[in-house]
């Protein structure tokens, strides 16, 4: 059994776990990167960690700052369980509407919740971050949709240890919400071995898959833009919430797998 210092070297450095029982073509592997087993329990770990240390690193968190972030629950999670261990406050916007298990779990790492109209769904949440923040300046925006260190810790972390586990890779497929994702880690394939497809998967116009967006929506993340993810994504699949939900309990049932809705859609 491995020995840590701190939680916090535990992010990151996640299996990969043959799921090919739910591909409809045999000769097709698919392998799904178990994120949940970072310590606050998804993807965004890496991130909410590399956007604190170069917001110290840069002199934006001071000691004792206050952190204004909006999430529809993972990113805020993740920060707030930093957050708390280095002794910044911290409020997460977040529709109204997101599941109950989140709120519990940002109070547990003691987040203040601010609540953003769940019809805006996360553009309201983002709305409302923005305009407190711009009456708050004393607050620390770190803002995961335009923060370079959102990517870039998929361009350091994910994106290479996704190649050194699956070398014969062919395709490298997620859900966009901040795009910081895809963005990394199509990055880092796109230079180390190009011939892979970066697939974005989005929700259609008018459907909520939690934490995914579609860009026709309307607002497109700094992050997509400043990455080039015109260029970088080879394609886009528009994948239903009602499948979204089909595929996450095949998940369950046929690979032991609990994960979030966001992890239906590919
Ligand atoms: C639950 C959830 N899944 C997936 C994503 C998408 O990841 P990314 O922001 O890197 O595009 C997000 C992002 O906000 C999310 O909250």
């Amino acid at each position: 059994m491995a020995r840590y210092d701190s939680v916090l070297d535990m992010i990151g450095d996640t299996p990969l776990v043959d799921v090919s029982i739910l591909s409809p073509n045999p000769a097709v592997t698919l392998l799904a990167k178990m994120e949940g087993q970072n310590p606050a329990g998804s993807v965004k770990d890496r991130i909410a960690l590399n956007m604190v240390l170069e917001a110290e690193s840069d002199g934006t968190l001071t000691p004792g700052r206050t952190i204004i972030e909006p999430s529809s629950g993972n990113t805020g999670i993740a920060l707030a369980m930093i957050a708390q261990m280095r002794g910044y406050p911290i409020k997460i916007v977040m529709p109204e509407n997101v599941s109950i298990e989140r709120r519990q779990l940002l109070e547990i790492f003691g987040a203040e919740i601010i609540l953003s109209p769940g019809s805006e769904g996360s553009n309201g949440a983002i709305k409302r971050a923005q305009a407190l923040a711009d009456e708050h300046p004393e607050w620390a925006f770190l803002y995961q949709y335009a923060n370079e260190a959102n990517p870039r810790a998929h361009y350091e972390t994910t994106g290479p240890e996704i190649l050194r586990d699956a070398p014969e890779m062919t395709h490298f497929v997620a859900g966009l919400g901040t795009s910081g994702t895809l963005m990394g880690v199509g990055a880092y394939l796109k230079e180390h071995k190009p011939e892979v497809k970066i697939l974005a998967v989005e929700p259609p116009v008018g459907e909520h898959v939690e934490g995914l967006r579609n860009l026709d929506e309307g607002f497109i993340p700094p992050v997509y833009d400043k990455w080039g993810g015109q260029e970088l994504l080879d394609g886009k699949r528009i994948v239903r919430l009602r499948e979204s939900i089909q595929w996450t309990r095949r998940l369950a049932a046929e690979c032991g797998i609990f994960a979030g809705i966001s992890s239906g859609p590919w």
